[in-house]
């Protein structure tokens, strides 16, 4: 129900390209150039078809002003190196300096400006900074799944004041997004892990009348654990939340989704890398140890019902995953869904920071069915919330009068 490049004849326009290029960086060297990649293909074809392309993101928090270590500088180098192409760059995304850069460029030539959070009007999606940053461009395409749960000038904006297209990625996220939970092939299972309930309330409340089966992990786990009665020993949980959990449970029964806790863990006296575990069943978790993965029971549990599944949502860890040896149940698990997805007998979708360092850890981040590039917008989604970055999408057109 929005436009995508399909319909779009870019030869000589300049093409203003929102990407997401807040990729982790460490003292100012990239760790991880996903993002950048998976939005080269959309850069790549607008530029083959002749479009003047103009490439605009944020980068971290700057709050309005320009701070040096956040430039986006060191991006353009490493997209150009993608893009087997050279990318110029603006250290500013409006004003003159642009419009004379972008006046300079050719059919088929790339820049990228300057962090747009160097300007409060970006956050505060002030319609003058939306203007000038139109202004440089005759077309806009939002490529930022992953920053489109911002109502910001650059994603939300801007689109109202250019006609506006979603990119390839944005296009293949939320197909994939779709697929997994709007239309999934059923019996469709989520596994929802993390360490609080009370940041993933709206979620579990959204995805549990979405989903058959939903596999509840992580420290999360522990709440429910506890709501029902049963010694957590130390473990971190919330113990404001047993009713709301309670409450939970109660609505999936109501809604025929099988929530599945884990019924044997890994403990241990201190939370520390190489720190003495043992296994054992839930229920005989001692007064001063604490629950810090999944035992091996809980895999098999997952891992057998996973195999009767036809779809699977995945967000969050199944333990403490950053700290051996409590990565195991959530190595084991991404290689059972793996195997399945392999197979072809499972769609897996997998999203949200922690979860994709999970699954790269578990070193199946290619061979799962898709994997989202977002964080928050995913989680955002997974709540069933509109996302304001996709919602213009739909409607600006047709307030320019253009649909
Ligand atoms: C992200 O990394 O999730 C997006 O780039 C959005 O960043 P933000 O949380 O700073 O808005």
């Amino acid at each position: 129900v929005f436009r995508t490049l399909n319909g779009l004849d870019p030869r000589g326009e300049r093409v203003l390209v929102r990407a997401d290029l807040n990729v982790p960086m460490h003292d100012g060297v990239i760790t991880d150039a996903t993002r950048i990649e998976r939005v080269a293909p959309t850069i790549r074809e607008l530029a083959e078809k002749g479009a003047r392309v103009i490439v605009l993101s944020h980068f971290d928090r700057p709050k309005g002003r320009a701070v040096l270590s956040m430039s986006l500088r060191p991006i353009a180098e490493r997209l150009g190196d993608v893009l087997g192409k050279s990318v110029a760059f603006v250290p500013e995304c409006v004003g003159p300096t642009v419009k004379v850069a972008v006046a300079s460029l050719g059919d088929g030539d790339i820049l990228l400006l300057e962090n747009t959070r160097f300007h409060a009007g970006e956050e505060a999606n002030d319609p003058e900074f939306a203007q000038a940053l139109a202004e440089n461009a005759d077309i806009y395409v939002n490529d930022a799944f992953s920053a489109a749960h911002r109502a910001h000038a650059s994603t939300e904006g801007v689109a109202r004041k250019l006609p506006s297209y979603a990119g390839r990625l944005m296009e293949a996220e939320l197909g994939a997004l779709s697929a997994a939970l709007e239309n999934p092939e059923r019996p469709v299972g989520a596994i929802i892990g993390g360490s609080k309930i009370s940041t993933k309330l709206d979620l579990i409340g959204n995805v549990l009348a979405k989903v058959d089966t939903l596999f509840i992990t992580g420290a999360m786990a522990n709440t429910f654990l506890a709501a029902e009665g049963i010694n957590v020993g130390k473990s971190l949980q919330e113990a404001d939340m047993h009713e709301t959990a309670r409450n939970i449970v109660r609505e999936a029964q109501e809604k025929g989704c099988e929530i599945i806790l884990p019924v044997d863990a890994v403990i241990a006296r201190e939370f520390k890398a190489g720190a003495a575990s043992e296994t054992c069943l839930i229920g005989e978790v001692p007064d001063d140890a604490m629950i810090l993965d999944a035992g091996p029971r809980t895999v098999e549990l997952i891992s057998d019902r996973l195999a009767t599944l036809k779809t699977l949502v995945w967000n969050g860890p199944l333990g403490a995953f950053e700290i051996a040896p409590f990565d195991r149940a959530t190595v084991a698990v991404a290689q059972a869904a793996a195997k399945l997805t392999q197979e072809g007998k499972l769609r897996t979708v997998a999203g949200g920071g922690d979860t994709v360092s999970a699954l790269r850890h578990a070193g199946v981040l290619e061979r799962m069915s898709y994997v989202s590039t977002a964080g928050g917008a995913f989680l955002e989604w997974l709540e069933g919330k509109l996302l304001p970055g996709i919602e213009v999408l739909r409607t600006a057109g047709q307030q320019l009068g253009l649909d």
